[in-house]
């Protein structure tokens, strides 16, 4: 239909970017096909009227419009969703240094000419007049066969310097190298201090794209290559490149429970060399001061947390939200196993009798009944008590 709806309109519309890209290499049985999950297609055209005049009867529902002449689409093929982005050809003018850019709708060669590597510049036509053909304008294949990561032009990361990480990206994903004029595109972009300008959002979104779209898998490869490339040095962020292994190691840890809202903060946390470079990935000063404080009073705690019992570590413990706890284990290594063995089991012991229960037993203010149920998850981990009876024994007693 799409294809069809093209010819009847006199437009062209084709396949770009990572779709392309990651065909040829699952072609080539260099990817396996879960790898490519995007849709990109792209009408040199009107999208909004193209769109408009798809047919009533294919069932779609447009999700969201970008301000880049975007749009992402669902599908519903026999019941099942199947989400598309549908892109306007486009031109982009970059007026200042790292800002996003003024985009102009165009054709189709300015659409390949306004990308980032030459191994996103492939496309395949969808329609006439190159149905079914690879356009392979600028070198594209060349480069995807000799596996380099390869930018369009030198002042492309000046321009947009977030494309440094997305050429990490491939390069660790994929297995590829750099070109030398990744690496000169690298040079230029550091005389002229273009990774300074970006925005701490823009930046710490870039970085979390290492944790949530590419995984635990290849983060300690991917934070290495940056440290190497010295990219977050120029970016104004001091890494404690130190504790990488080991926070590859603790997010891998949680990945199951934690939220992405509480991963992120880990990573974060364990990323910096000190809390103030917290700000250059976005974090307010109200919330550096905060958790400031609670590393200095578990900095106090760790000094003494030999001499400590059980009762007193986990007084410390259930103070801290988790998520900074997992950090504190990154900066404090030798505390790593006694913050695990209290996330993955003090706190998770409870007593059999529940609130409720104690409201029976005669206890009334919520303080004291919270007091009362970690009296008893501590007889609980020392075995003193070990089931519901005991437990009301030994409040009898109390
Ligand atoms: N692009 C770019 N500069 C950016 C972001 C994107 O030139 N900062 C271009 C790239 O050519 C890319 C295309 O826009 O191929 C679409 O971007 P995106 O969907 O983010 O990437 P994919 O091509 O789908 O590749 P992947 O998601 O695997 O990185």
């Amino acid at each position: 239909r799409l294809r069809k709806l093209a010819k009847k309109r006199g437009e062209f519309l084709y396949f770009a970017g990572g779709v392309v890209r990651d065909y040829l290499l699952f072609k080539k049985g260099k990817l396996n096909p879960q790898s490519s999950k995007d849709f990109d297609i792209v009408l040199e055209g009107n999208l909004e009227k193209f769109l408009q005049e798809l047919n009533e009867d294919l069932n779609k529902e447009i999700l969201f419009k970008s301000q880049f002449l975007t749009y992402k689409v669902r599908f519903f093929l026999d019941g099942e969703p199947l989400e598309v982005d549908f892109i306007t050809a486009r031109r982009e003018v970059y007026e200042e240094i790292a800002q996003l850019p003024k985009v102009f709708p165009s054709n189709f060669m300015d659409d390949l000419l306004r990308r980032d590597f030459t191994i996103n510049a492939l496309a395949i036509g969808l329609s006439a007049p190159y149905e079914g053909l690879l356009l392979d304008l600028l070198d594209g294949l060349k480069d995807l066969e000799a596996s380099l990561v390869k930018p369009l032009h030198l002042n492309s990361f000046v321009e947009d310097p977030t494309r440094i990480f997305r050429g990490i990206r491939y390069k660790v994903r994929l297995g590829f190298d750099f070109s030398e004029e990744f690496y000169q595109a690298l040079e230029v972009c550091y005389q002229k201090e273009a990774l300074k300008k970006l925005s701490s959002a823009r930046l710490a979104n870039e970085l979390k794209l290492y944790l949530f779209k590419e995984g635990e898998e290849i983060l300690l490869k991917l934070l290495e290559t940056t440290y190497q490339l010295e990219v977050f040095k120029e970016a104004g962020l001091e890494v404690a490149r130190e504790n990488f292994p080991l926070l590859c190691e603790v997010l891998k840890e949680v990945k199951e429970e934690f939220s992405p809202k509480e991963r992120e903060k880990v990573y974060f946390l364990g990323m910096v060399e000190s809390l103030s470079g917290l700000e250059r990935l976005g974090f307010s000063e109200v919330e550096i001061t905060r958790i400031e404080s609670l590393l200095n009073n578990f900095r106090g705690f760790y000094h003494k947390i030999n001499t400590l019992s059980l009762k007193e570590k986990l007084e410390w413990f259930d103070k801290v939200r988790r998520e900074y706890l997992c950090a504190f284990a990154v900066i404090f290594p030798e505390l790593k196993e006694e913050i695990f063995r209290y996330l993955k089991v003090y706190s998770k012991v409870r007593p059999e009798l529940n609130g409720e229960d104690l409201k029976k037993l005669g206890f009334r203010s919520g303080k004291e009944i919270g007091e009362i149920l970690k009296i008893l998850r501590l007889k609980r981990l020392e075995g003193k008590v070990k089931t519901k009876e005991d437990e009301i024994e030994f409040l009898k007693k109390f």
